[in-house]
């Protein structure tokens, strides 16, 4: 364990019981990385959803915040994919972690990016920005996506290059998975795109979809309420900008205990809000 992350462990004579330990790490860029952790026996979760993970602060509190699980329901670890803010309470201090460390998992998951929450469709549209991606990491890799859906677009959108490396290698990496690389081939369409920094496909999915690009450039028509669906996770000014978009299509906002054509989370609690 590093000086700098702080143990979860608790204090000599108690048990933390929600401690989990770190099995892997990997750094992307300066400000994103991802990392795995043993998961709870008892923990049961439906892809797309959050649980709260956190450390120990130096008073020895628990401090902990939202994260979407990164990694598919079968999956016997969890996976989680992080911002780094250098002076944020909690990641100026995860970013730290090593293998081997622990981090404290509430095993509570929620949230309403979930298959429940939609109803049957064609087509299913995962719009991210940042690391709004990570509930999708999840549902892109659950076999029950593509039993529901003939197509899923997975549309992510970062102001760099180097920022949509973790879903395009996930991405990728489908391909040869053995419990769903064929239920994939064919059936997921990515499309990444940068807004700083030229690349092969540019612009804000807000404008991609507005202006119709990426229906042409996939091939596909534009969306309707009868075929298409959509999970929506970004910052706060992102969501209500695409709900917008959405709702120009006809789509209308779901929720676990009343499914519709759309659903949207926060990828984070903004300054201020
Ligand atoms: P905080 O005090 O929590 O945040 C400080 C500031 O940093 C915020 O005001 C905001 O401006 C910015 N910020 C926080 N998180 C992000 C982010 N992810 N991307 C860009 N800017 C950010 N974070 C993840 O990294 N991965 C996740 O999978 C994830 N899932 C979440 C799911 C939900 C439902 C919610 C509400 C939040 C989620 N977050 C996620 C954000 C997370 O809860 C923390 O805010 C983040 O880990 C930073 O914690 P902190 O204590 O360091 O800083
Ligand atoms: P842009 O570079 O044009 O602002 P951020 O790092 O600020 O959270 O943004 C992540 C990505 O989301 C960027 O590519 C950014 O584009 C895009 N983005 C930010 N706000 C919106 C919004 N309201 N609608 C659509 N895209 C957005």
């Amino acid at each position: 364990m590093t000086d700098s992350a702080a143990p979860a462990a608790a204090p000599a004579g108690k048990t933390l019981p929600d401690a989990q330990t770190v099995t892997s790490v990997r750094h992307w860029t300066d400000r994103l990385f991802s990392f795995r952790v043993t998961r709870p026996q008892s923990l049961r979760f439906r892809s797309g959803e959050f649980v709260m993970i956190g450390l120990l602060d130096e008073r020895g509190k628990p401090l902990l915040r939202a994260y979407s699980i990164a990694s598919p329901s079968w999956d016997e670890e969890l996976e989680f994919y992080s911002i780094k803010v250098p002076d944020g309470p909690l990641t100026s201090r995860l970013q730290h972690i090593e293998p081997g460390d622990q981090i404290i998992l509430r095993p509570k998951p929620v949230g309403t990016l979930v298959h429940d929450a939609l109803l049957p469709g064609k087509r299913v549209w995962f719009l991210a920005t940042g690391t709004g991606i990570a509930p999708f990491a999840s549902l892109m890799r659950d076999p029950e996506t593509y039993e529901k859906f003939d197509q899923v677009v997975m549309m992510h959108t970062c102001r760099e290059k180097a920022e949509l490396e973790y879903g395009r290698q996930l991405v990728e990496s489908l391909a040869e998975d053995p419990l769903i690389g064929e239920m994939v081939a064919g059936k997921l369409l990515y499309y990444p795109t940068t807004t700083r920094e030229p690349s092969d496909r540019m612009g804000r999915i807000t404008d991609n979809l507005t202006s119709g690009k990426v229906f042409a450039d996939l091939g596909i028509p534009p969306m309707d309420r009868d075929h298409d669906r959509a999970m929506v996770c970004g910052s706060l000014a992102f969501n209500i900008d695409v709900k917008a978009v959405l709702e120009g299509f006809g789509l209308r906002e779901g929720a676990n205990s009343e499914p519709q054509e759309y659903v949207v989370e926060k990828a984070f609690v903004g300054d201020g809000i």
